[in-house]
C-alpha cells in the first residue's frame, strides 16, 4: 500500500544577516492513511519550518512531498493546518467560524454541521460568541473544531495544546482522542512534550537540534486509553527523553 504521505529529503535554509541559517537538513518518513504521528523536537530546532513545509505553504530547498502519491507544491483541501499561533477569525462568531470553510452545503446545512462540532469540543452555548470572548482552553477548542468541521483528510497540528495549562492540555487531549475514535484522521503533530506525543500518536519522530533531521523513530504499541503512568509509557518517555538529551 503506497502512504498517504511520503515526504523524502527535505531541506530548508533560510538567509539571514549572518548568512545561510540551514533549518531543515534531509527529512524523510512515511504516513500510513489513517496514522497518527508525532514529532518531538526542541524548542528552535525547526518544527514549524518542517511542518509548513509538510503542509505545503512553504516550498523546501530540496526533497518532496507527496500526498496519495501526487507531488504537491501549495495547501491542499485535503489537509487543514492548526496552527502554534491560532486561526480562527476574531471578527466572526464561533459558529461563523465553523460555518467559514463549508463550501458546498446549504446554509441552514452549514449551521447544523457548524453547531455539531462546536457540541463535539464542548463548546455547545457559545456559538454565537466572539473568539475574545472565550478562555484559552475554549479558543482551542474553537481551533479543532474549526479544522474538524471540513472532515480533513489530514490534520497537521504545530504545538496546538501547548499554549493551555497542563490541566486544560491533558483534557483537550483525551477529547481530541475521543473524536478520533469517532471520525479517524491522518494526523501530523508536532510538539516538544513528549507525554503529549505517547499519549496521542503511534509513531513518534525524534528530531535533533537545529538543523532538524530525524534522530530516531519509537512505535507507541499501548491500546487507547493510554496510562501514561504505566512503567511501559515512562519507559517510554525516558528513552525519548535520552534521545532529546534530557
Ligand atoms: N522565515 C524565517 N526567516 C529566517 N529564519 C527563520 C524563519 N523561520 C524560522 N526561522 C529560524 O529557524 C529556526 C527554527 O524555527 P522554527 O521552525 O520556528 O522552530 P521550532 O518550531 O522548532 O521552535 C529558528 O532559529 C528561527 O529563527
Ligand atoms: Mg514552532
Amino acid at each position: 500500500m503506497s502512504a498517504k504521505i511520503a515526504v523524502k529529503g527535505l531541506k530548508k535554509g533560510f538567509i539571514t544577516d549572518q548568512g545561510l541559517l540551514q533549518v531543515v537538513n534531509g527529512i524523510s518518513f512515511d504516513v500510513a492513511d489513517g496514522e497518527f504521528v508525532a514529532f518531538v523536537g526542541p524548542s528552535g530546532c525547526g518544527k514549524t519550518t518542517l511542518m509548513n513545509i509538510i503542509a505545503g505553504f512553504d516550498p523546501p530547498d530540496e526533497g518532496t512531498v507527496k500526498v496519495d502519491g501526487a507531488s504537491r507544491s501549495g495547501p491542499s483541501a485535503k489537509g487543514i493546518l492548526i496552527s502554534q499561533h491560532g486561526s480562527v477569525f476574531p471578527w466572526l462568531t464561533v459558529q461563523q467560524n465553523l460555518m467559514f470553510g463549508l463550501n458546498g452545503h446549504a446554509p441552514s446545512n452549514k449551521e447544523q454541521l457548524a453547531d455539531h462540532y462546536a457540541d463535539l469540543v464542548g463548546l455547545k452555548g457559545f456559538e454565537m460568541s466572539y473568539p475574545h470572548e472565550l478562555s484559552g482552553g475554549m479558543l482551542k477548542r474553537a481551533e479543532l473544531a474549526r479544522a474538524l468541521v471540513v472532515k480533513p483528510e489530514i490534520l497537521y497540528m504545530d504545538e496546538p495544546f501547548s499554549a493551555l495549562d497542563a490541566l486544560l492540555s491533558l483534557r483537550m487531549r483525551k477529547e481530541f482522542l475521543r473524536i478520533l475514535a469517532e471520525e479517524r484522521h491522518t494526523v501530523v503533530l508536532i510538539t516538544h512534550d513528549v507525554e503529549e506525543a505517547i499519549h496521542l500518536a503511534d509513531r513518534i519522530f525524534v528530531l535533533s537540534a537545529r538543523p532538524a533531521h530525524i534522530k530516531a523513530t519509537f512505535a507507541v504499541p499501548f491500546e487507547h486509553p493510554r496510562r501514561l503512568s504505566s512503567p511501559e509509557a515512562q519507559g517510554l518517555k525516558e528513552s525519548i527523553l535520552r534521545e532529546l538529551g534530557v
